[in-house]
């Protein structure tokens, strides 16, 4: 059985290193041998995290240069990182990242050894609108990309860090319809993983993967809470 991925976007959290430690240490005690946990740090805490399996929330495209604050994969992987969250909707709309940039960043994780995961947002509420919206981003940012190299995360706008998560049965229709537009592109698509993120906690965790059938969860706030976490983990 292909294991749950369950990946903490810490974003720009904890403020001071001794709680970065403490989040580590307590990831490390969430157990469950059917899942995979991915922990987003910061960039500067990175380092920390021995022993678990890490990502970044940016990289650059390039691999090195006259690129003041930027970050390539290169450097990434040689920090034991083998994921890295690309086109997520606040970096897409507070840093104007553009679904071209976003490609280039997964072409460019890729050629590194390291895994995208690729974020799919959806900002309108309008049915017919939404559903268009998702097919031309993942067409987009997957735009000459092998499916089998990368992950999906579907988080929908409303749902980011809002308590406010996407009603499950919606959820599930976007899952199916995202495998569909992939599918059509590649056929090889069939076995990309497809997760969740949206104000995902440990009461509704399980929907998401037993009614909505993600492969998997991307949890914002509720990875900065310990108790919360180790609870999500061995729920699912
Ligand atoms: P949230 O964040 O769980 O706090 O909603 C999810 C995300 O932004 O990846």
């Amino acid at each position: 059985m292909k294991k749950i991925s369950v990946i903490a976007n810490w974003k720009m959290n904890p403020p001071t290193k001794k709680e970065a430690e403490n989040l580590f240490s307590e990831a490390k005690k969430a157990k469950n041998k059917n899942c995979e946990l991915i922990i987003c740090p910061p960039f500067p805490f990175l380092y920390l995290g021995k022993g678990l399996s890490l990502g970044a929330q940016d990289c650059a495209f390039q691999k090195s240069g006259s690129l003041t604050g930027e970050v390539s994969p290169h450097m990434l992987k040689q920090l034991s990182c083998n994921y890295v969250i690309l086109g997520h909707s606040e970096r897409r709309r507070t840093f104007g990242e553009s679904f071209d940039m976003i490609n280039k960043k997964a072409k460019a994780a890729i050629s590194s050894g390291i895994t995208p995961i690729l974020c799919v947002s959806e900002e309108t509420k309008d049915e017919l609108i939404a559903i268009d919206e998702i097919r031309e981003q993942i067409q987009a940012i997957t735009k000459k990309i092998s499916f089998s190299k990368i992950i999906i995360a579907y988080e929908p706008l409303f749902a980011i860090g809002t308590g406010n998560p996407c009603p499950t049965y919606l959820a599930a229709k976007r899952r199916v319809l995202i495998k569909s537009i992939i599918s059509k592109i590649n056929q090889r698509a069939k076995d990309t993983p497809v997760l969740y993120g949206g104000s995902v906690d440990e009461k509704n965790c399980k929907e998401y993967i037993e009614e909505a059938n993600f492969q998997g969860l991307l949890v914002g706030s509720s990875s900065l809470d310990p108790k919360k976490f180790k609870k999500i983990v061995e729920s699912i």
